[in-house]
């Protein structure tokens, strides 16, 4: 049998849709304050597609072979709380080993939360099982990191895209199923003539396509993309990235996007959520996050991302955190990030910060005033993503 041919990179469709964002939609308000807020978070509105409290994921540490014992836990996830609307990206950063992965595999009911709460329309999709549980699982999907090994090398893409019409035949009857997956091949800027080649045949934009073909296929209303162009090269991230900008407006989806790279998850999100070990150390809109941080964490993050203007680069404050990231089985007691804190004192070490808007910016007109868990938050400037 002859080799199938490899697709070249040239292969890659370059012309993605320029994304045709304009989110901000007239609404009725009742002061200028409220009017600011709005034109903040221009997602923000109507009911929340889903909301996330207090969501907790220990692993258990165990010692023994044959008679098991619980030792400890990995505080992977540790109590986190927050909101997805429909339509909006909200992105999430944070250093290796913090959570994010464990967040998604919650979400998508890959892992089962040790407690907490995931409500899905108003429905806490953690205490689902059976019919119900497979009914709300459609429409959360997942894109996931390395489209080299998240797809099996032995199924044809038509097979691969295929897939969750097994499981959601409703979807897509039997004798409509080549169709559904040719106009999803379409949908993404393949070829839908590639319905029969293998996954080697594709470069890793395109394998991403096909993921993300994949993950559209039983009409999701929200997508949680882990890590989804960190294996790419830059050239092809923006393709794909532009690609998933155009799919959010035509179907409405509404994404998590987890991403270590602080520019693409700017660039991408409406809002944005910073963890830390197993917390949530501050959220708010992309401006908030990037032009206003207030928690020292994410102002150290963000001290970090290069800036292409000279002059700024010039000025800005380059904050070195000191000391390891603390073992997510042993966090610090009072504020996790408090060893690593250049501003700790006392209260730091006794009292848990909670996620809140800081007492000071409450009521007051300020991009700063978005939730922080921070004792002593405040505005530094620090010249962040660009
Ligand atoms: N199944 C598991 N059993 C035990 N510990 C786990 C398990 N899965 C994750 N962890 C631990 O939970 C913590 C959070 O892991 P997670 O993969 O969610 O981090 P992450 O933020 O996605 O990191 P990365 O940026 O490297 O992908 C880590 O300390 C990890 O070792
Ligand atoms: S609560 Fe204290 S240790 Fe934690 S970030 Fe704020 S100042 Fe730093
Ligand atoms: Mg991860």
């Amino acid at each position: 049998m002859a080799e199938p041919t490899k697709l070249a990179k040239d292969d890659e469709p370059k012309d993605d849709a320029t994304p045709n964002v304009s989110k901000v939609e007239t609404v009725k308000v009742a002061s200028e304050e409220e009017a600011v807020e709005v034109l903040d978070a221009p997602a923000q509105r109507g009911e929340p597609v889903l909301q996330v409290r207090n969501l907790v994921k220990h692993f258990p540490l165990t010692q023994g072979i044959l008679f098991k014992k619980q030792i400890g836990a990995v505080k992977a996830v540790d109590g986190i709380s927050f909101d997805l609307y429909q339509g909006e990206t909200l992105g999430i950063v944070g250093e290796s080993g913090c959570g994010k992965s464990t967040v998604a595999k919650l979400l998508m009911n890959l892992e089962q939360a040790t407690a907490g709460e995931i409500f899905y329309k108003g429905q806490d999709i953690t205490k689902l099982s059976g019919r119900a549980l497979k009914a709300v699982r459609r429409n959360i999907q997942m894109v996931f990191q390395d489209p080299y090994t998240s797809l099996n090398p032995r199924m044809t893409v038509g097979d691969i895209i295929g897939e969750p019409f097994d499981i959601h035949p409703e979807v897509a009857p039997k004798g409509d199923r080549r169709r559904r997956v040719q106009e999803l091949l379409d949908v993404v800027g393949l070829n839908p003539e590639y319905i029969n080649r293998y996954p080697h045949q594709f470069s890793g934009g395109q394998r991403q396509r096909i993921g993300i073909a994949r993950g559209l296929a039983l009409n999701p209303e929200i997508i949680i993309c882990d890590e989804p162009v960190s294996a790419l090269d830059v050239s092809v991230q923006a393709q794909v990235i532009n690609l998933m900008e155009r799919l959010q407006d035509e179907f409405n989806l509404s994404y998590i996007f987890i991403a270590h790279d602080l520019s693409i998850v700017r660039h991408i999100s409406d809002r944005v959520g910073v963890m830390y070990l197993g917390k949530m150390a501050e959220i708010g809109t992309d401006q908030q996050i990037y032009d206003h941080p207030t928690h020292p964490y994410t102002q150290a993050l963000l001290s970090a991302v290069p800036v292409p203007d000279p002059d700024a680069r010039d000025h800005r404050e380059r904050i070195i955190l000191t000391g390891d990231v603390p073992s997510p089985a042993n966090p610090p007691s009072g504020c996790r990030f408090r060893t690593r804190c250049w501003k700790a004192e006392d209260k730091c070490a006794k009292e848990v910060p909670l996620l809140a808007v800081p007492e000071r910016f409450k009521g007051v007109d300020t991009p700063a005033a978005h939730e922080s868990a921070c004792h002593f938050a405040e505005e530094k400037d620090v010249v962040g993503a660009a």
